[in-house]
């Protein structure tokens, strides 16, 4: 049953217009993309599927029905918007800085799985969130394909760049998951560890963001290589989005089966596509992945975040399938609420530097948030993930204006 029961605040908190989100069900326009021939490329080319999620012992999701997150996830508005920060674990935290010193490199963290339970939980204890997510990185694919991947202080990610047909034609279609044993670990950790009305975050990244780092080797202001090879060798670029989908659907599994709630495909650099090529290398791939892990755990809750994807995330919601969006804080209130909210949950978009900033500003950017939000099934959350400067004093600021 949904919960209209008001929120906080949310009396003078509306929106400048008066208006209040469509009831959810109201008609959507269809966005589904078109495709052209440059997508039909990957839409029908494909990998062996021949990885079962049996290796990973799966037995189903587990039962979360008392988690006020996954319970917003599932339709059922909570009076006061469930919340968690992207990037939760990491810098801007004293004692994830103590741990991170311990534990030698950034993925030795990763691979410890106690290590990355701890820190998993920090977070949880220290702000009592509403969902941990497992502290991994999207990298860790690359890295189970045999791929060299490194974190250089400082600097990010290094690989291995299968920057051309041939080496494409020479990557691995299967990821050795024995290697990520150590994430499924830590998540069984966590899980037995959190509060049962604590939900437990399992992601990927998407496969375009994946193919990004994997393409340049490194990050890059704007995605030049994986764009310029997405023109100049699509079907080669096609065979590394195609063998991400399908390692990234037997992770996600995995991830289940470990004891995660629900799952978050991060598309950090949606944004920068054209919209012939969003439809193909963002919206597609990710709709695959949905459908393969749904095809093995039909009611898996997962949220999509493709970042800067702007007017187009009325299709992404569409074709993809997902439970919430993610939305970065450019994002048209009276658009999302209409044409997104009316259709699934709305994870938003605080900016994390004026989390960073505080004082009035913070309060004022909380109260739009959930002025423009709160009215629909809402997450709190900010538009991407927390920055290392910001105060911890901030995001107890914030969660008190949240939950009042
Ligand atoms: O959110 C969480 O608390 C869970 C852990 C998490 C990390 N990375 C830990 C991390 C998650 C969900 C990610 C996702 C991730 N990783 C994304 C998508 C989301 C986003 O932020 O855009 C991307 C693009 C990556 C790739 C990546 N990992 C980069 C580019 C970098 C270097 C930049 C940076 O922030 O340092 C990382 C390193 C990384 N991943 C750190 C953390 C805590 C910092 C490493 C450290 O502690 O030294």
């Amino acid at each position: 049953m949904i919960d209209f029961t008001r929120r906080p605040g949310d009396l003078n908190r509306l929106p400048a217009s008066g208006q209040l989100a469509p009831p959810r069900g109201a008609p959507v326009v269809s966005q589904r993309p078109q495709f052209d021939g440059v997508c039909s490329v990957i839409a029908w080319s494909s990998v062996s599927s021949s990885i079962s999620a049996s290796i990973f012992g799966f037995s189903g999701v587990p039962q979360s029905a008392t988690k006020p997150f996954f319970d917003e996830l599932s339709g059922q508005r909570q009076a006061i918007p469930p919340i968690w920060m992207m990037r939760q674990a990491g810098r801007y935290l004293p004692e994830y800085r103590d741990v991170r010193a311990k534990a030698g490199g950034f993925l030795d963290l990763c691979f410890n799985p106690e290590l990355a339970a701890e820190v998993t939980l920090q977070p949880i204890r220290r702000f009592g969130f509403d969902a941990a997510i497992i502290f991994s990185d999207i990298l860790v694919i690359p890295y189970a394909l045999g791929r060299s991947v490194r974190f250089e202080v400082g600097e990010g990610p290094r690989l291995e760049p299968p920057d051309d047909p041939a080496k494409v034609a020479a990557l691995a279609p299967q990821a050795d998951f024995g290697k990520l044993a150590p994430v499924f670990e830590a998540l069984r950790i966590v899980r037995a560890a959190l509060d049962p009305k604590v939900a437990l975050i399992g992601f990927c990244g998407a496969p375009w963001t994946v193919a990004t780092y994997m393409v340049a080797g490194q990050g890059t202001p704007d995605q030049a290589p994986a764009r310029m090879m997405a023109y100049r060798h699509p079907e080669a670029f096609a065979k590394i989005i195609d063998i991400l989908v399908e390692n990234s659907i037997q992770y996600l599994l995995a991830q289940l089966a470990a004891g995660a709630d629900a799952l978050q495909i991060f598309d950090t650099w949606a944004g920068v596509l054209p919209p012939t090529e969003f439809a193909c290398w963002s919206v597609e791939p990710t709709r695959r992945i949905v459908e393969g892990v749904r095809a093995k755990v039909p009611d898996a809750k997962i949220i999509g975040f493709p970042r800067g994807a702007g007017a187009q995330l009325p299709g992404y919601v569409e074709t993809t399938g997902v439970n919430a969006v993610s939305i970065d804080w450019t994002a048209e209130p009276a658009f999302i609420r209409e044409r997104v909210q009316t259709r699934v949950a709305v994870q938003d978009n605080l900016d994390p530097l004026v989390l960073i900033t505080g004082g009035a500003a913070l309060d004022r950017a909380v109260d739009n948030v959930l002025a423009n939000f709160g009215q629909g099934r809402l997450i709190f959350n900010l538009g991407h993930g927390i920055q290392p400067e910001t105060p911890i004093a901030h995001v107890e600021q914030m969660l008190k204006r949240v939950r009042g």
